[in-house]
């Protein structure tokens, strides 16, 4: 890869603003860490990539089915499931100023062990230059009251992972879908993490959504099931979204980095612009959470095999990948920076399935109004058959060109004065950026 390749962070969020992707969330207010607008088109490609996933996990499978959870449950769902008592992360503080950080962040490392991360900060300062307090752990979840009265008994947590309503609804879906065991239960949603350090732009957030599936099945079946989501991932992210295979690379979790509730886990990592960091999780997350939540609810989980006359609590491989850190990944896979006639233009080299909009339609001059109505025709009805097309008189062709090839459109249509006499139109490729006549009849 030159160096000309190597997509800086700084590019990506001066793009995503400059063309209304991504905007910090209350800016005029100063903005708050963690948290992020998707505008116009940030909504757009979202609505895209998550049309996908439910398409590939939900639609097209024959026992994948999805649910859509509140955000906010019954806090004992959260005691069961580990989360109040485990879901930290070791945190440091500058004992001058108080700034708190990541203590595995400032050592370099991917370790949760407070003795381990003590023994390699011992001799470091904070990134001010002070001396650092020893690692201790903080609690990332997020808290609220329910009702009228703020007091101890009405304190609820925003959802840290959307699977938690994916185990508790295990037999809702089991019984009203006469499902047998191996079947999965899917998910997309917000959820929440109070976060010690946000940073790298929408990498690491406070509000975050997530594609999660949980697959529930018999024990035996573990390490097949694993390997098949394991390859499901890494298809969707190469095949689905053309993500480039160079980009991506496996990362099996030792036992000190793993999660409370997995036994296993194996992220795709990505090129991002600040190195090589987790895109998505598979987990093999065993009988933990319904043997939990069956001991806390008291509620009978086990599932009664009828070809063996076996009963037993289903053990669980999970995939999960945050939308947002997709979309950064989409954004890094597809940004370049070519030369072309001399000049430099940005284009977002985006699978033509995901980009924001499929075509844009320009008249080539805005003040003749034959050519305006011609290109409003070509442009209504490639809505009608496309969806997403813009419209777009603004400046000159060129400029034109370079606005459609930052958002990542495919094709540009322009319409001029031979148009109205042939009924044809030149379409220009975003990639090639070769343009051909080309019969409206045939668009
Ligand atoms: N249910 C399992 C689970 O939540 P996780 O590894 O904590 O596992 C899964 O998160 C995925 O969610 C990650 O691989 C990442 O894509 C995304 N994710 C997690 N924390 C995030 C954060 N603070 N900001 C953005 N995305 C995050």
């Amino acid at each position: 890869m030159s160096d000309k390749n190597i997509v800086k962070m700084d590019d990506i969020v001066s793009l995503a603003k400059r063309r209304g992707f991504i905007f910090q969330a209350s800016e005029i207010y100063g903005g708050l860490a963690g948290f992020w607008d998707y505008g116009p088109l940030g909504v757009e490609l979202a609505n895209k990539l998550k049309a996908e996933w439910w398409k590939a996990v939900v639609t097209e499978s024959d026992n994948v089915f999805g649910v859509d959870g509140a955000i906010i449950q019954n806090p004992k769902l959260w005691e069961a499931s580990g989360h109040v008592a485990g879901f930290t992360d070791p945190m440091v503080e500058d004992t001058k100023n108080g700034k708190r950080y990541r203590a595995d962040h400032l050592a370099g490392v991917d370790s949760t062990d407070l003795n381990e991360l003590a023994e390699l900060l011992k001799d470091k300062v904070s990134p001010d230059g002070n001396p650092l307090s020893k690692p201790r752990v903080f609690n990332m979840m997020m808290k609220t009251w329910i009702g009228p009265v703020e007091d101890d008994s009405a304190v609820a947590y925003l959802r840290p992972e959307t699977a938690g309503s994916i185990f508790t609804n295990y037999e809702n879906v089991r019984e009203t879908m006469r499902a047998k065991l191996p079947f999965g239960v899917a998910q997309i949603g917000k959820a929440f993490r109070n976060e010690i350090s946000p940073r790298d732009f929408i990498f690491r957030v406070r509000e975050l959504e997530q594609m999660e599936m949980q697959y529930f099945i018999k024990e035996s079946d573990e390490n097949s099931t694993y390997e098949s989501w394991r390859n499901f991932a890494w298809d969707f992210l190469t095949e689905r979204l053309g993500i480039s295979k160079d980009n991506l690379q496996w990362h099996e979790h030792e036992e000190n980095e793993r999660a409370h509730y997995a036994k296993a886990a194996h992220d795709i990592y990505f090129r991002f612009p600040q190195g090589f960091k987790e895109l998505w999780g598979t987990h093999n997350r065993g009988d933990y959470d319904l043997s939990n939540h069956q001991r806390v609810s008291g509620k009978d989980l086990t599932y009664f095999e009828q070809a063996s006359g076996e009963r037993y609590l289903p053990h669980v491989i999970e995939s999960s990948v945050g939308v947002g850190r997709i979309i950064l990944a989409v954004l890094v896979d597809a940004y370049h920076e070519e030369e072309i006639n001399g000049e430099t233009r940005v284009v977002l080299k985006l699978k033509p399935e995901l980009a924001p909009y499929k075509f844009a339609v320009s008249p080539l001059l805005k003040n003749k109004p034959e050519l305006v109505e011609k290109a409003r025709e070509v442009y209504r009805m490639l809505k009608k058959k496309h969806g997403n097309v813009m419209w777009d008189d603004n400046g000159n062709i060129g400029k034109r060109y370079r606005r459609q090839d930052e958002i990542g459109t495919p094709y540009c249509v322009v319409i001029d004065f031979d148009s109205l006499e042939n009924n044809d139109v030149t379409i220009r490729d975003r990639d090639t950026t070769e343009q051909k006549r080309v019969k409206i009849s045939e668009l």
